[in-house]
């Protein structure tokens, strides 16, 4: 090969390599990173990519070189001088795909195992996914129950995921792992977020109709803030029940779907609380009652014109009985 071939094959291959290089750097394909596990990820995900623009490169050059090179002419209809095996190529084109196959291999096993891996100090939350809502659980502060994630950075957190009925999954793109949640058996998922923020959390498993609405925030905190938080949740669900029922609504999610001016409500896919009339109660129920069930097994009577969107909310006593009490007390009013 004389030296003018090989400086077009190694300029094609640099052009092809770099146009490579180019999309996967300057796109903005993913968003931002906002744990340990997803930085792990990340390597794994460029380690690969630099692998694949080299290969590419190569390819694009040897291909394009060729194509120009060996042109046929115009007229030539002659076959090209007969070729049979070539061992030496064979064995090269053989080992160099199992070495990289093998390495991409080792090293996503290498991560994999990290971000199983927990650290010390562990923050337990306990997640439970049901149709259509994400609840999230405290075990350190008394099963505290929430409806948005709430975690301090720099913690490695352990999720315990359980499901209520179907299948759903747990994602947060920023924490960059996908979790399963599957009924009767316990999944688990291990967090350490790096970046302080709000994020969302997402349904990733079609799950039934309101499978696009299954979301919530992840929101992490500065270890004050996120211990300033379970505190003023404590003291609320301590404190006078309206102060704590209150607390319930927003914390639940309630506030996303109904009305209640009350709680500075504005949602409009579920009944509007403001106006929970006599006439609309069935079966003679009191309103305690009837918003009590409601909120246990809102399927026992569905309100005309809305969609079975609503989960049932298994809470602990004192909870539900202050949301109760809140719903009811702020609904008389208007
Ligand atoms: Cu739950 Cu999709």
């Amino acid at each position: 090969m004389r030296r003018g071939n090989i400086l077009a094959l190694v300029g094609i291959g640099m052009v092809a390599g770099g146009l490579a290089a180019a999309v996967a750097l300057l796109l903005p394909w993913f968003p931002d990173v906002a744990s340990k596990e997803r930085e792990r990820i990340d390597f794994v995900f460029w380690f690969t990519i630099w692998i694949c623009v080299v290969i590419f490169a190569l390819v694009a050059a040897v291909l394009t070189y060729s194509v120009w090179r060996f042109r046929a002419a115009p007229d030539d209809d002659s076959d090209g001088p007969p070729i049979h095996g070539h061992t030496g190529l064979e064995i090269v084109w053989t080992l160099i795909p199992t070495a990289l196959v093998t390495s991409i291999g080792i090293v996503s096993a290498i991560v994999l195992s990290q971000n199983a891996a927990l650290g010390k100090n562990v923050l337990h939350v306990n997640v439970t996914a049901q149709q259509f809502a994400w609840s999230f659980s405290y075990p350190e502060a008394k099963n505290l129950t929430s409806g948005t994630l709430r975690l301090p950075i720099h913690r490695s957190v352990l999720l315990t995921l359980h499901a209520k009925d179907v299948i759903h999954s747990f994602w947060v793109p920023e924490f960059g792992q996908k979790q399963d949640v599957v009924p009767g058996i316990v999944t688990t998922l291990v967090i350490t977020p790096t970046k302080l923020g709000d994020f969302r959390v997402i349904c990733t498993e079609l799950c039934g109709l309101g499978h696009a609405l299954m979301r919530t925030r992840a929101i992490v905190l500065s270890p004050e803030g996120f211990n300033a938080w379970i505190k003023k949740q404590r003291e609320a669900a301590g404190g006078p029940p309206g102060q704590a029922g209150e607390a319930a609504f927003k914390s639940l999610g309630c506030v996303a779907c109904h009305t209640l001016t009350a709680a500075g409500a504005t949602g409009k896919v579920g009944p509007d609380l403001d106006n929970l009339d006599k006439e609309s109660i069935p079966g003679g129920q009191s309103l305690e009652a009837y918003v009590r069930q409601s909120i246990q097994d809102p399927s026992a009577y569905r309100r005309p014109g809305y969609a079975a969107q609503m989960p049932p909310f298994d809470l602990p006593k004192a909870q539900l009985d202050a949301l109760v009490a809140f719903v009811v007390e702020s609904a008389k009013q208007h």
